[in-house]
């Protein structure tokens, strides 16, 4: 009996796997290695003791996809296979629908034919849109998401839910992520972006390492405390658990649960640089830039839902969390190459 995890050589998934084996869990990984590199299992043998099953599949790829449902006992699949980049799903709209929405479908389809109908979903504060409520509980509607990827993110929730509700045999936990952030302390295991990062820590601990030269801060007239935007970050190996919960939770038959996964607080832009720099002991440039397209001021989640029905909680700091990337980021400074 194992689960299968798409996208499991990727940064969230491969700490996932981690969890789920150290929880004593079989693991099957597929992955295209479109964005993540075979390196990923050795790092994540030495870790465990522990090889994780590995077949290179797209999801798009119906007849591969059959074929490990064939080989493999699978009772559930925890999904992040999917593409990520907000500015690249703005240029390439059509790939990223074909990618995220019809490989789901696909995937989804392959599970249905093999009696597989437990799936826990990656999604994203991200639906969550300009939110109408801080901090963010799961009643907040859903908002308009300002790109593509986002809206793949919605629209798969949509999806998922209708499928559920048309055969209740099937159970779905969507997971509603905030920021993840951080690496498994062992620095073996981390992030690996390809190119100029988008996201606020790496590309912090990129200057701290002397590939970048300064940080831009993408404004600081938002109405928040120091008027840099703020954002629920979480330690990634605080969301791998929130995985290895659901699964418990999944065997339970729940039928139809939606979790913010994220720790209920909030911090700025200049809260990361200044806790990154207690950290790592380097001091951080920045500038101070306009604003980004279509980013909020505030965002943060209310985390009590997967407190109460999952038994679970973010319980690293936002210290642990600059420590840990600075440790991934100093001992791989070109990730896994
Ligand atoms: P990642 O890019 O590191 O991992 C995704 C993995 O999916 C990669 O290994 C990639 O090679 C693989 N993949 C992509 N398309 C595929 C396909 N068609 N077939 C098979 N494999 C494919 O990203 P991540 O940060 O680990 O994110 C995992 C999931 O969580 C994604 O769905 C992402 O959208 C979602 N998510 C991420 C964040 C974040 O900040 N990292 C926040 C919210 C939601
Ligand atoms: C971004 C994505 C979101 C995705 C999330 C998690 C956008 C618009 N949104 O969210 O869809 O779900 O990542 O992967 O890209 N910042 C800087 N300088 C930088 C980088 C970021 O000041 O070089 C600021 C941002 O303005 C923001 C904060 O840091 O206030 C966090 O940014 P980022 O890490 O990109 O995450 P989000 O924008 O929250």
């Amino acid at each position: 009996m194992a689960i299968l995890v798409s996208g499991g050589t990727g940064y969230i998934g491969s700490h996932t796997v981690v969890e789920l084996e150290e929880a004593g869990e079989e693991v099957v990984i597929i992955d295209n290695l479109s964005n993540s590199s075979l390196k990923t299992l050795d790092r994540i043998e030495h870790l465990t003791g522990k090889r994780p099953v590995f077949y290179q599949v797209d999801i798009l790829d119906r007849e591969g996809l059959h074929q490990v449902f064939e080989k493999e006992q699978i009772t559930c699949c925890i999904h992040f296979a999917g593409l990520k980049a907000v500015g690249e799903s703005v240029q390439k709209p059509l790939e990223y629908y074909q990618n995220n929405i019809a490989g789901t479908l696909v995937l989804l389809d392959v599970m249905r034919q093999h009696d597989v109908k437990n799936i826990i979903f990656s999604s994203s504060a991200t639906v969550y849109g300009n939110p109408a409520m801080i901090p963010i509980t799961e009643e907040c509607p859903k908002g308009s998401c300002t790109n593509p990827y986002g809206w793949t993110k919605s629209m798969l929730e949509q999806i998922l839910m209708d499928m559920q509700k048309a055969d209740p045999s099937w159970n779905v936990i969507i997971l509603r992520y905030f920021n993840p952030i951080g690496a498994h302390i062992s620095g073996t295991i981390g992030e690996n972006p390809n190119g100029i990062p988008n996201n606020l820590m790496p590309y912090i601990t990129q200057v701290a390492v002397g590939k970048l030269k300064e940080l831009g801060i993408f404004g600081n007239d938002y109405d928040t405390p120091d008027g840099t935007g703020v954002r629920d970050y979480i330690h990634v190996v605080d969301l791998a658990k929130g995985h290895v919960k659901a699964v418990e939770k999944i065997k339970e038959q729940p039928g139809l649960g939606l979790y913010n996964l994220g720790t209920g607080i909030g911090y700025s832009v200049l809260d990361i640089v200044k806790n990154f720099e207690e950290a790592s002991g380097v001091k951080i440039p920045y500038v101070i830039k306009p604003r980004r397209e279509g980013d909020i001021a505030t965002c943060y989640s209310d985390a009590k839902k997967a407190e109460r029905e999952l038994g679970w909680k973010a319980e690293k700091t936002i210290l642990d969390m600059c420590e840990d990337s600075w440790r991934w980021q100093s001992q791989n400074p070109n990730g896994y190459e």
